[in-house]
C-alpha cells in the first residue's frame, strides 16, 4: 500500500473518506506558529502596537474563535463579518472595521456592538457616522485610509494603494486635511489616526516602507497644522506567503522590524509622539495553514495535447487561479511516496473554461479515485466560495495533532436553495 500524506498528524485520506471531499483541512498548530510569530515578533517585542487579523481571509466561528484566544484583534469589512464576530465571542472592542462602502445599517451595527475602530474612506461615510453618532447619543473612534500612492509588484486585482482606486482618501491635501480637522473638531469623534493597506500578496517589505513615510509625513503635517498628536497609524496587511517554489515566504520581522524602526526614528527625529502601530495580516496567518482535498473523477487524454484529470470541486471552492491567474501546488495524497512521472492538468468540475486548477503539474500516475491535496489554500479559498453551477460549499475541519474537529458542515442542496420562493402565479395549476 502507498504511503498516504499526514497533515498535522491527520492521514489526509482518511480525512477525505470520513469528511468525503471537496474538503478545506486547516492545520490548528500552523494558525497558532503564526499568531505566535507575530506576539514574540512584534506584539510583545515592542510597545504600544496590535494586530488585527483580516477576517476576510478566512472568517468562520472556530476560526475567530482560535484567534481571539491567541490574542490578536479582528478587522471586519462587513455586517456579516461582524456579526460572526460577535457569534464567536470577540470583543467588540478589539474589533476594527474598514471598508469602502459601508451601509447606514451596518454603520449602526458597529456602532451599537461598540466596535474599537472605524477606519473611515471618505467625507460622506465621515458625515453618516457623525450622524449616526448625535442620533444615538455616542461617539465614534475613527481612523482615515488614505492612498498612499505607490505601486506595488502583485497581481493587478489585488493592488489597492495606487491613486486610482475605489480604496482610501486621495493623498491631496486640499481633501485630506479639511477631513481631519472635521474629524478634530467634531465632539461626536475620537480621531485616532491614518490606516493604509496597499495590496496584498507582497513579497519585498519597500512598498510597505514607502507607504508608511507617507503616512509619517502624514503624521508631522497633522501636528504642524492642527497641533493635533495622531494616536495610531494602521499599516494594513499584505504580506506574501508561498504558494509555490518560487515564492518567498519573509518572516513577520521582516516586514514589522524596519517598519518599527523607521517609525521610531521618524517620531524621535520630529520630537513627536510615536503612535500605537496596527497591521492587519490576513493571509499571512491562515493561508499555508489550509490545504484542500478534492477527489479525482474523470481523466480525459489529448494525445499529444495533455492530460486532464477533473476534481469534484473547482472555482466554486478556490476561484484564485480563475481570478487572478494564481498558481499552486499539489500532491497525490494516497500516493505521497510515488514518484511523480506523469504530467496532467488538474481542472475543476465547474462549466467555465478558467476552471483550472494547476496547469501541468508533474505527480505519479494518477487514477481516478486518487486524493489531490493542494497546498496554500488556507486563505481567500472557503471565504470566496460561491454556489455557481449549485454546487454545495465544502465542510471545512481543523487538525491538531491527529485529531479532527469539523468547524464548518458541508452545505446541502436543500440549504442552497431554502432562501428561493416560487411566485404565487407560477404555482401548480396557474399561470
Ligand atoms: N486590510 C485591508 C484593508 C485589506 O483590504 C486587506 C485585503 C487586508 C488587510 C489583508 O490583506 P492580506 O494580509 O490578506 O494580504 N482575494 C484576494 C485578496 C484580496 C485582499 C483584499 N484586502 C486573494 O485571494 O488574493
Amino acid at each position: 500500500m502507498s504511503e498516504h500524506f499526514i497533515f498535522d498528524g491527520c492521514d489526509t485520506v482518511e480525512l477525505a473518506k470520513t469528511f468525503q471531499t471537496p474538503l478545506y483541512v486547516f492545520s490548528e498548530t500552523k494558525i497558532k506558529e503564526a499568531c505566535q510569530e507575530l506576539r514574540e515578533d512584534f506584539i510583545e517585542k515592542y510597545d504600544r502596537v496590535r494586530v488585527a487579523y483580516a477576517s476576510k481571509a478566512f472568517n468562520t466561528l472556530a476560526m475567530l474563535r482560535l484567534v481571539e484566544k491567541e490574542g490578536l484583534c479582528l478587522d471586519v469589512v462587513s455586517g456579516g463579518e461582524l456579526y460572526t464576530a460577535i457569534k464567536a465571542g470577540f470583543e467588540a472592542e478589539k474589533i476594527e472595521f474598514n471598508g469602502n462602502n459601508k451601509s447606514i445599517e451596518e454603520l449602526e451595527m458597529a456602532l451599537d456592538y461598540g466596535v474599537g475602530r472605524i477606519i473611515v474612506d471618505g467625507l460622506q461615510e465621515l458625515e453618516l457616522i457623525q450622524a449616526i453618532c448625535k442620533e444615538k447619543q455616542t461617539t465614534a473612534n475613527i481612523l482615515f485610509r488614505i492612498t498612499p500612492e505607490i505601486s506595488v509588484h502583485t497581481h493587478e486585482y489585488i493592488s489597492t494603494g495606487q491613486k486610482d482606486s475605489k480604496f482610501g482618501i486621495p493623498l491631496d491635501e486640499s481633501i485630506l486635511l479639511p477631513l481631519i480637522q472635521q474629524a478634530i473638531e467634531a465632539p461626536e469623534l475620537d480621531f485616532y489616526g491614518i490606516h493604509f493597506h496597499i495590496g496584498s500578496q507582497l513579497a519585498e517589505n519597500q512598498t510597505h516602507l514607502a507607504a508608511a513615510q507617507v503616512a509619517l509625513d502624514l503624521v508631522k503635517k497633522i501636528y504642524d497644522t492642527f497641533g493635533y498628536t495622531v494616536k495610531e497609524l494602521n499599516y494594513g496587511g499584505g504580506f506574501g506567503v508561498r504558494y509555490t517554489t518560487d515564492d518567498i515566504r519573509q518572516p513577520f520581522a521582516y516586514f514589522l522590524d524596519p517598519l518599527m524602526e523607521k517609525t521610531i526614528a521618524f517620531c524621535q527625529e520630529h520630537k513627536l509622539y510615536r503612535p500605537t502601530i496596527v497591521i492587519e495580516p490576513g493571509r499571512s496567518i491562515v493561508a499555508e495553514a489550509g490545504i484542500s482535498l478534492h477527489t479525482i473523477g474523470a481523466i480525459k487524454t489529448l494525445p499529444g495535447i495533455r492530460t486532464y484529470a477533473s476534481i469534484d470541486g473547482g472555482m466554486t471552492d478556490n476561484i484564485r487561479p480563475g481570478l487572478y491567474h494564481a498558481e499552486y501546488e499539489g500532491i497525490l495524497a494516497n500516493k505521497y511516496d510515488q514518484a511523480a512521472t506523469e504530467k496532467v492538468t488538474i481542472s475543476g468540475k465547474i462549466c467555465e473554461s478558467t476552471d483550472i486548477l494547476v496547469k501541468d503539474i508533474v505527480l505519479p500516475p494518477v487514477e481516478t479515485g486518487d486524493i489531490f491535496a493542494t497546498f496554500t489554500t488556507g486563505a481567500y479559498g472557503y471565504s470566496m466560495a460561491s454556489n455557481y453551477n449549485k454546487i454545495q460549499i465544502p465542510a471545512a475541519v481543523f487538525v491538531q495533532d491527529g485529531q479532527a474537529e469539523l468547524v464548518v458542515e458541508r452545505q446541502s442542496y436543500a440549504q442552497i436553495i431554502q432562501n428561493e420562493r416560487i411566485p404565487k402565479h407560477l404555482q401548480s395549476g396557474e399561470t
